[in-house]
């Protein structure tokens, strides 16, 4: 039988408990669907690893990533531990070393999911961001002088290539194609004259390739008001590093619930793993409670199952999670219900 090797991060907070619960799915769905095995090797890497062992993965962590054909990623994060650890030398480096440029975000109303917006029909809203995930206004690249002091001074650089601008505007004309042909820029030239200026000459040469895509350019600033007004307008959305991580809270929000949004930090040449996880974060309000919505996570194992070409348990992943929405028969209270994270997984499990 075929298989596939595949590390698991379930890390901090909420983030073990969804990521059990996308294993559980994503590992019967491949069985059922696609006669295939996924081998799990679960790493303890998070908060905790790090209080005992300081720090947050071994010495060889990244050769042992770099080993699996993907990594399914819960949340890090925790309040009594520096972002400099959690956030700077394990999540943001993953996508930088393993080269995951694609931060492919999707966003879609479902049925039986209560819309904030008012008159929403389900399936109105479907978009896919393409958010870049190397470089930007992430890169970190800048420092501090004199700190702590009166005369304190920050310096925070944004950092964009002619290379990092170019291949994800491709990848989200690619996309495009295989969609509605609608492409959103998300820019903000008017005030970053150079980076995004550069962002903006990049689209404009990228368009002339895709004659077939209808494309405009849009301030991020309109943008996050067009979420909110008109957000079935948009299909692919290509948007930079910050902008795109802004959004996509947002587009999270506008369909119902962050507990739903699944995300995709994805090497399209395969020379690395690429790493798929939840939108959200590690919800310390509400860790330990059993409440966390697992949607999130069992649809980024599905963008996972996609990546590794088995189409037909992805789809069908996505199809279960659909019908127990639409049923309603198990949800958490992030989408009004009572219903715990085992529940909507059980849920899902059942359907697939
Ligand atoms: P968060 O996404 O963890 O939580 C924001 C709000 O959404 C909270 O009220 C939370 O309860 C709710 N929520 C999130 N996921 C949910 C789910 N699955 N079901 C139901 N409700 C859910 O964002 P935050 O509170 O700003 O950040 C908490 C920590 O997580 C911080 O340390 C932050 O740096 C980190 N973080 C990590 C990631 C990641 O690992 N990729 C992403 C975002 C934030
Ligand atoms: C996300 C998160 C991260 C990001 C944080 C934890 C640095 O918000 O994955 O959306 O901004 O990329
Ligand atoms: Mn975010």
């Amino acid at each position: 039988m075929a298989s596939h090797h595949i590390a698991v991060i379930g890390g901090d907070g909420i983030g073990p408990e969804v990521i059990t619960e996308a294993v559980a799915v994503a590992e019967a769905a491949a069985l059922r669907h696609d006669r295939t095995e996924l081998n799990w090797n679960h790493l303890p890497w998070s908060s905790n690893y790090y209080k005992s062992h300081g720090r947050i993965l071994p010495a060889d962590g990244w050769d042992i990533l770099a080993q699996h054909d993907a990594i399914l990623f819960g949340a890090i994060g925790s309040p009594d531990v520096p972002d400099k650890v959690t956030v700077h030398d394990l999540l943001l480096p993953m996508r930088r070393k393993f080269d995951q440029y694609v931060n492919l975000r999707p966003a879609y109303l479902f049925a039986g999911v209560p819309c904030p917006l008012v008159g929403k029909a389900p399936g109105s809203i479907d978009m896919h961001v393409y958010r870049e995930n190397t470089e930007g206004e992430y890169a970190p690249v800048g420092g501090t002088l004199y700190p702590g002091s009166e005369h304190s001074v920050a310096v925070q650089t944004g950092v964009f290539t002619r290379r990092g601008c170019e291949r994800i505007l491709r990848a989200g004309f690619e996309a495009a194609r295989s969609r509605r042909k609608k492409l959103t820029s998300i820019t903000k030239s008017n005030a970053m004259i150079y980076g995004m200026g550069l962002w903006d000459e990049v689209y404009l040469e990228v368009r002339k390739d895709y004659a077939d895509v209808e494309s405009q350019s849009l301030l991020v600033d309109a943008a996050a008001m067009d979420f909110v007004r008109k957000p079935e307008s948009f299909d692919v959305v290509v948007a930079s590093n910050l902008f795109g991580d802004i959004l996509t809270d947002l587009s999270a929000a506008v369909t119902g619930s962050i507990g739903l949004a699944s995300s995709g930090n994805i090497n399209p040449t395969k020379t690395h793993p690429s790493m798929f996880e939840p939108v959200h974060g590690s919800a310390p309000d509400i860790m330990g409670k059993g409440i966390a919505n697992p949607m999130a996570a069992i649809l980024s194992s599905a963008l996972m199952l996609d990546h590794l070409g088995l189409a037909a348990s992805a789809t069908a992943v996505r199809n279960a999670v659909a019908k127990v929405l639409e049923s309603g028969t198990a949800r958490t209270p992030d989408l009004g219900g009572r219903h715990t994270t085992k529940d909507v997984g059980a849920a899902v499990l059942a359907a697939v």
